[in-house]
Formats: structure tokens, C-alpha cells, sequence
């Protein structure tokens, strides 16, 4: 009898729990898809925002084109020699801003982003892109296909980081290396009581919100950035410990890097490097 009622218990407990992790998971499908709704809104609305020096930083920008290749060798630690022909997949390539720069140095560059909206712009700039999520990377045949991936902003923004970064180190050839930029550092209070105030508007309204902070001076940057910024419903900060301990379980060397154009960031851009390759460095 005892037994019985201890066994009925078990039941009811792993059914408890089944459940519990259901919604978990729904909650988490349901983030992600907001927050991959917010990105393809920023870029079919916001791409080309900010008709100042504050919006030089996306791909309609001059000044943007002309410096991209050599910053790109900069965050990499590696030269014009070193990067030409390679295959190259950018992963959550956005609007293609990155593509365009290693298009511009001779690579064989992939961008793929969940974003239509971004990769129908990239496409505008004759850019080689896809509309594919990073989590089927391996389904869509590109596993092992690459001489380095690169995936700039992008991790942090999945429910799941450590599956997002073994997912993209799964494009990369044997040889091949992996190039990242996490949020690492923590966001301020401000920044997320004003994140969590835009939460329950629309996209239009939030930024119609954000337009007049940046316009008060509450939030320093252009309304691109800012939106950028605020309004996906993803945002982890990813402590560099975490990051080493990724690498180390997939066997790669961590390499941090800090490319001088962004000197003053605490976030972290990292190389990924697999000792046995031949762009073995450091
Ligand atoms: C902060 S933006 C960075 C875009 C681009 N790397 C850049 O620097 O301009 C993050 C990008 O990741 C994309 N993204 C988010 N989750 C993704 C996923 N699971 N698979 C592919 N792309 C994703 C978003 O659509 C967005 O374009």
C-alpha cells in the first residue's frame, strides 16, 4: 500500500516536472521569436537611421565601407594575406555590414541571419546571403564547410549561448577558426529598467519612445543603436570565465582580443583556435 502511494507520488512528481520544463521551453521559443521579430523590424525600418555621423557605423555609411576591411583584420589580429580566399560564414551577418567587409578583402563570404528583412538589404549590396537560424547550421549541410566563422553580436541574443557557439564552431573546417564579439560586461539599471519599460509596446511605438530619449539626451547614440540596444527581448552578458570554459570543453585555444577601435568596450571579442590548424597563432 505504502509502496503504491510512494510510487503514485514519483508520477505525479515527474509529471510536475515534465510540465514545468514544457512551459520553460515555450517561454524560451517565445523570446527567441520576439527577439528575432525585433531585429528583422530594425532592419526593414531602421536601416538606414541616423543621417549623422552617430549612424557611420552601418553598411549605407561611406565612411563605414572605406574602414571595414581594416578593422576587420585588426579585430582578427591578422593580415590582408592571411584572410584572402578563405571561405568565411558571418553568422547573424544583420544586415551585412561585416559580409561587405570581407567580400571587400577577396573572401569567400556566407552571411546567413533569421532576418529576411536583413538579408534582403544585404542582397541589395550583392552580398552572398541567407535567410537561415544558426541551429541548423548542421541541417542545412554547412558543418565543417568554413576557414573561419565570424559572428559578431550575435550569441547573446539566443536563449541558449553555449549551443549557439557549438553550433557556429561546428561550421568551421577541422583546421578552421571561430572569431566572436559577446556582451559580456553587466548593463547598468538604467538600461534595463528602460528595456523592460519598452517591453509591452510595439515596435513602432518603441520607437517613437527611443526617438525622443535620444532626442532629450537620455540615451547618447543614434535611435538605430539605441533600439538595437534595448528593444530585443534577449540581452544575456556572458561572463568571460563562461566563455574560456566553452572553449576548453571543445578542445580550442581562447584568444582575447581588443581591436583598437574599440579600446573602451568591456565586452569581449574573442578568437577561438584549434591548436592543430594551420592559422595556428598566439
Ligand atoms: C546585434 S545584431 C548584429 C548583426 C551583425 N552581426 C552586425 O554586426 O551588424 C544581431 C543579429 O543576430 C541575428 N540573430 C539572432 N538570433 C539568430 C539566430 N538564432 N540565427 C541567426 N541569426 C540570428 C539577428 O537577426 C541580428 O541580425
Amino acid at each position: 500500500m505504502n509502496v503504491k502511494k510512494w510510487l503514485l507520488e514519483k508520477l505525479m512528481q515527474i509529471e510536475f516536472m515534465k510540465n514545468e520544463l514544457d512551459v520553460r521551453k515555450r517561454e524560451s521559443l517565445t523570446r527567441e521569436k520576439k527577439t528575432v521579430e525585433s531585429f528583422d523590424w530594425q532592419w526593414r525600418y531602421l536601416a538606414e537611421d541616423g543621417p549623422d555621423k552617430k549612424g557611420a557605423v552601418l553598411l549605407w555609411a561611406p565612411g563605414w565601407r572605406e574602414k571595414v576591411d581594416s578593422m576587420i583584420q585588426d579585430e582578427l589580429g591578422l593580415t590582408k594575406e592571411n584572410l584572402v580566399g578563405k571561405k568565411v560564414l558571418d553568422v547573424g551577418c544583420g544586415q551585412g555590414r561585416w559580409t561587405y567587409g570581407f567580400k571587400k578583402i577577396d573572401c569567400d563570404v556566407l552571411g546567413i541571419d533569421t532576418s529576411p528583412a536583413g538579408i534582403e538589404y544585404a542582397r541589395r549590396w550583392g552580398l552572398n546571403t541567407r535567410v537561415l537560424n544558426l541551429f541548423e547550421i548542421a541541417n542545412a549541410d554547412l558543418a565543417g564547410k568554413f576557414d573561419f566563422v565570424w559572428c559578431w553580436g550575435v550569441i547573446h541574443h539566443t536563449a541558449d549561448p553555449k549551443r549557439a557557439f557549438q553550433a557556429i564552431v561546428e561550421a568551421a573546417k577541422p583546421e578552421g577558426f571561430i572569431h566572436c564579439y559577446v556582451y559580456s560586461h553587466p548593463r547598468s539599471r538604467r538600461i534595463k529598467m528602460m528595456r523592460a519599460f519598452l517591453k509591452p509596446f510595439s515596435f513602432p511605438t518603441r520607437r517613437w519612445i527611443i526617438r525622443f530619449w535620444v532626442r532629450v539626451g537620455f540615451y547618447h547614440g543614434s535611435v538605430h543603436e539605441a533600439f538595437d540596444a534595448l528593444s530585443p527581448d534577449i540581452n544575456k552578458e556572458i561572463p568571460e570565465e563562461e566563455i574560456r570554459n566553452w572553449c576548453k570543453e571543445l578542445g580550442l585555444r581562447y584568444e582575447r582580443r581588443y581591436p583598437a577601435w574599440a579600446r573602451s568596450s568591456k565586452d569581449i571579442f574573442f578568437n577561438a583556435w584549434r591548436d592543430s590548424g594551420p592559422n595556428h597563432k598566439v
